[in-house]
């Protein structure tokens, strides 16, 4: 696994774009919880964010495409508004251990 991120940084971050062999990728924090995805739109299949590190909506509640607008559950990757409608993201596996979030890519 790749190391990503001390999770102390990306707790102030709460969500945070990286780039890592060549694939775009993006994680958050929510709730105590840490979900990693493909920085990807199952809509045209560019990147989320407009904004460096700015993958969620104004209430912090979804991850929102800056495009069109669609809008993602953070737990889950499922899209539950927008022109990809019943799509999802792509979920990166990851750990959190040492105090540090690792990824599979
Ligand atoms: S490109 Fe993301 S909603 Fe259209």
């Amino acid at each position: 696994m790749i190391k990503l991120i001390d999770v102390q940084t990306l707790k102030q971050f709460i969500s945070k774009g990286f780039e890592i062999n060549n694939k775009k990728i993006f994680a958050i924090f929510k709730e105590g919880g840490y979900f990693v995805y493909e920085n990807k739109c199952p809509h045209l299949g560019i990147d989320l964010e407009f904004l460096p590190d700015q993958f969620l909506d104004s209430d912090k509640a979804l991850i929102i495409c800056s495009t069109h607008g669609a809008l993602f559950e953070i737990q889950t990757g499922q899209c539950v508004s927008g022109p990809c409608l019943g799509e999802h993201l792509e979920l990166i596996d990851s750990k959190v251990e040492q105090d540090y979030l690792w990824v599979s890519i």
